[in-house]
């Protein structure tokens, strides 16, 4: 899944992304809400002379969390100290994280909706309080003692937002949500990615890899990459919109920004599924992939692009999903949404006799 041209998951071999990661606000293109708020909580914590409070930044991969708290620890003039919630995985982790922390220092800590219990409940009190409870010792003379540590701004980072425990939600002043990008924020990203990495290219050209990006700066980044690969293969000194459609054709990015992979998704529901409802575990059950890629990878573009649409029985492909595969949606007069055939039996729940009418 990684692999995939298209994947939003940060790749090893991305590292010279880093150099295209804008490092001022001012730099950072898109997400005008977030930064605009961003801006005035930075400047006032900048006054105060105090941390900056708590920030969760939520929404799908790609968008730039890491890259925004980079920013916000970048303006505020302090250390930057990134990890991620899988590698807390014993309390004395997390505690060595917070005791080295400087005064206002940003801890980051991203999929911070796989804490486990145990370790959110040390943050708490850090978040609240600055002070961590540590126990010494083994049995009965075990003791308590409790460590202050240093003023700081917990930003974290999730997809999944739903999966916080509210005591820990309710702990962050800030909660920001980012956006898929808008096309013209993504030609502006392709254009300027490629004025850093000296690569010549037209309007056009960056205008056809946006189109082509899912909404995510780091997929128009490395799409960006690929097709520079293709232009000079080809001996071009330019990135035309021909050649950016030629490669992205060859690398199976489709006109929507589709790989081969959600068409397989579309095509399945489609042919296997009469477009659904299906559930979940049949999808991914038809295309061989886990239901957690398919929530978390696939399905969140395919329903931004309205090709897709979440009911109570199931997934259903859309009009517009049926027009992008080139397939004909159904002539019936009535799509019944609460079927529970497809769903194999794995929603126990009686269907609703409920039908929608088609409009035309
Ligand atoms: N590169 C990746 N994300 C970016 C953004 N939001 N603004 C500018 N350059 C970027």
């Amino acid at each position: 899944m990684d692999e995939r041209i298209i994947a939003t998951a940060e790749q090893t071999a991305d590292d010279w992304q880093y150099s295209l990661r804008p490092r001022r606000l001012s730099e950072y293109i898109g997400q005008e809400k977030a930064k605009a708020n961003l801006k005035v909580f930075v400047k006032a914590a900048l006054s105060r002379r105090e941390a900056l409070d708590h920030v969760l930044l939520y929404g799908p991969p790609g968008l730039g969390k890491t890259t925004l708290a980079a920013i916000i620890a970048n303006e505020l003039g302090v250390n930057f100290r990134p990890t991620s919630a899988p590698a807390i995985e014993r309390s004395g982790d997390l505690a060595a994280l917070l005791t080295n922390l400087q005064e206002r220092d940003v801890l980051f800590i991203d999929e911070i909706h796989r804490l486990s219990r145990q370790i959110e409940e040390i943050l708490y009190s850090a978040m609240e309080d600055f002070a961590i409870d540590i126990i010494i010792g083994k049995g009965p003379s075990a003791r308590s003692i409790r460590l202050d540590i240093a003023p700081f701004t917990l930003i974290g980072a999730t997809t999944k937002a739903g999966n916080l425990s509210p005591p820990l939600r309710d702990r962050f002043g800030v909660i920001s949500r980012l956006e898929y990008y808008s096309l013209d924020a993504l030609i502006e990203i392709v254009t300027r990615s490629a004025e850093i990495l000296k690569i010549p290219i037209d309007a056009k050209g960056a205008i056809e890899i946006a189109k082509r990006s899912r909404g995510t700066p780091r997929v128009a980044n490395r799409l960006l990459k690929r097709v520079r690969d293709f232009a000079e293969v080809e001996g071009s000194a330019r990135i035309t919109d021909e050649i950016a459609d030629r490669a992205l054709i060859a690398l199976e990015v489709d006109s929507a920004g589709l790989d081969a992979t959600d068409r397989r998704m579309l095509e399945a529901m489609i042919k296997k599924f009469h477009g659904g409802p299906v559930g979940l575990d049949t999808i991914a059950a038809a295309i061989s992939e886990t239901r957690e890629t398919i929530e978390d990878i696939y399905e969140p573009y395919l329903l931004q692009l309205g090709f897709i649409m979440r009911t109570p029985r199931g997934r259903v492909v859309t009009e517009s999903g049926y027009k992008h595969m080139n397939l004909l949606y159904p002539k019936s007069d009535e799509i019944n949404l609460f079927d529970a055939a497809t769903d194999g039996g794995a929603n126990p729940t009686p269907a609703p006799l409920m039908s929608v009418k088609r409009i035309n």
